[in-house]
């Protein structure tokens, strides 16, 4: 098959979904313009990085964990919540790790996230109809005609607020807060009384017995940087196409393509049409790429997907991120694989079990079950050991906040407790409390999965 000619602009080309139109085309363009001159996010040698770790995963030799809000937000934007994100998926990924027996390759949603593909183009209130909130790299989420202009400047502040983050995010990871030596105080008090904090803290102290032991042989955190620092990776779903083709740059070691503005991006279930302009915008750049596969997507257009972003074959490029919803899995999951499997391609087979699973309460809010999100992902390792593949990941939106969005859990939320700290800008995620228990569930599923996979 010829390979067309790309260029970051070839997506212009291409119908598109949900991008908004942007009324002043010159405020736009002097947006286009700024964002080509900004500094790079990510570096090209970091996201090449996270690509082998993933290559590692997809040979079942590691395991990925993504996580971290729906919807980032300015109004949420402080620097409380990006520790605490951080913090749990830290706790997530010392559980699976120490559990699984296998390394955890740590990918936030965070740094970038602020567009959202929507359902419905319009949202009505009353007798008022206006757009659809798109996320604040977009628009804004009150209800008035102001706020839901879609205004290209906010691609600018989206860079500065995603700048910032990382680098406080950078600091956490290299700079001591990571230390394995101080996992027992990673635990946020609001989790304290909940049958989690307990396994997390007998997990944290025999840990820190063997770090002891370890100590006392002369390997400490000054002399084994592992101990002291961990790789945190960002991602997003490239869904603004204006912004990501504003932070490509071209890497002058390789003369590659590389989406700057996150380590990983994302095709969502509903852009991920093999025909138009995301799947052409991500074909150019040589991130690893992450594909939502929803219920109803034909095996035709997952091999097609494959073959145009991963021509080459290369392990670590592609991530399917599963999202089927609870008992659904088993019908829609296994034909995917095969196809997978007939084609030899080399995939990361993940677990998203929120979108799938959201659903409205009596009483109007949107929200998830914790019980059908542990349902979908025990499916998810079903079908993969009876399919003899390797379950590589778990993909969750959650928030280091004691916040009431989704239902049940160990402290057991009710309808009537979603009120009372329900601050999702888009979709409910899991308290720090109900993630821990996710990372648990994963955790004896890993055991179980690294068993078989370890004689390999
Ligand atoms: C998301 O991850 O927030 C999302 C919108 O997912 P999906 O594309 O799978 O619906
Ligand atoms: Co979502």
């Amino acid at each position: 098959m010829a390979t067309l000619a790309w260029d970051k602009k070839t997506w212009r080309g291409k119908k598109v979904q949900q991008v908004p139109v942007y009324q002043d085309e010159n405020a736009l363009k002097a947006v286009e313009s700024k964002l080509d001159t900004f500094p790079p996010l990510v570096f090209a040698g970091e996201v090449r990085r996270l690509k082998r770790r993933l290559a590692k995963v997809s040979a079942g030799q590691a395991f990925l964990l993504q996580g971290g809000d729906c919807a980032e937000s300015f109004a949420e934007f402080n620097a409380r919540n990006i520790r605490d994100t951080f913090r749990v998926l830290l706790q997530m990924a010392i559980v699976m790790t120490f559990s699984g027996g296998v390394p955890v390759v740590k990918v936030g949603r965070i740094a970038g996230q602020f567009a959202k593909p929507r359902s419905s183009d319009i949202e009505t209130q009353g007798d008022v109809t206006l757009p659809s909130y798109r996320g604040d790299m977009v628009n804004g989420m009150d209800f008035s005609d102001a706020a839901r202009l879609p205004d290209p400047a906010r691609m600018v502040d989206v860079y500065h607020q995603s700048a910032s983050t990382l680098n406080l995010l950078r600091a956490f990871a290299t700079g001591g807060y990571a230390d394995l030596h101080r996992l027992h105080r990673w635990v946020l008090d609001f989790v304290d009384d909940s049958p989690q904090a307990e396994k997390y803290s007998e997990l944290s102290a025999r840990i820190t017995q063997c770090l002891q032991f370890m100590e006392a042989c002369g390997l400490t955190s000054e002399t084994i940087p592992q101990l002291r620092e961990t790789e945190f990776y960002t991602s997003h779903e490239a869904l603004l196409l204006q912004y990501e083709e504003g932070l490509t740059r071209n890497d002058s070691t390789t003369g590659d393509w590389y989406d700057c503005s996150a380590h990983m991006l994302w095709i969502g279930n509903r852009t991920r049409n093999p025909d138009e302009a995301h799947v052409e915008f991500l074909r150019g750049v040589k991130n690893p790429i992450g594909i939502k596969v929803g219920p109803g997507m034909p095996t035709d257009d997952l091999k097609k997907l494959l073959a145009t972003l991963n021509p080459e074959n290369e392990a670590g490029r592609i991530t399917l991120i599963s999202r089927m919803g609870a008992g659904n899995v088993e019908k829609n999951l296994p034909d995917l694989v095969r196809a997978v499997e007939s084609e030899g391609a080399k995939v990361v087979w993940s677990c998203d079990p929120m979108h799938g699973n959201t659903i409205k309460s009596d009483n109007g809010y949107k929200t998830r079950p914790v019980d059908r999100i542990l349902t979908e992902i025990e499916e998810f390792f079903a079908v993969h050991a009876a399919e003899g593949t390797y379950a590589g990941g778990i993909h969750v939106e959650m928030t280091g906040q004691d916040v009431t969005e989704c239902l049940g859990g160990s402290h057991n939320i009710t309808e009537e407790d979603l009120s009372s700290r329900y601050h999702t800008h888009c979709d409910p995620r899991l308290n720090a409390n109900q993630a821990l228990e996710v990372a648990f569930l994963i955790a004896d599923s890993l055991k179980k999965q690294r068993e078989k996979w370890s004689d390999k």
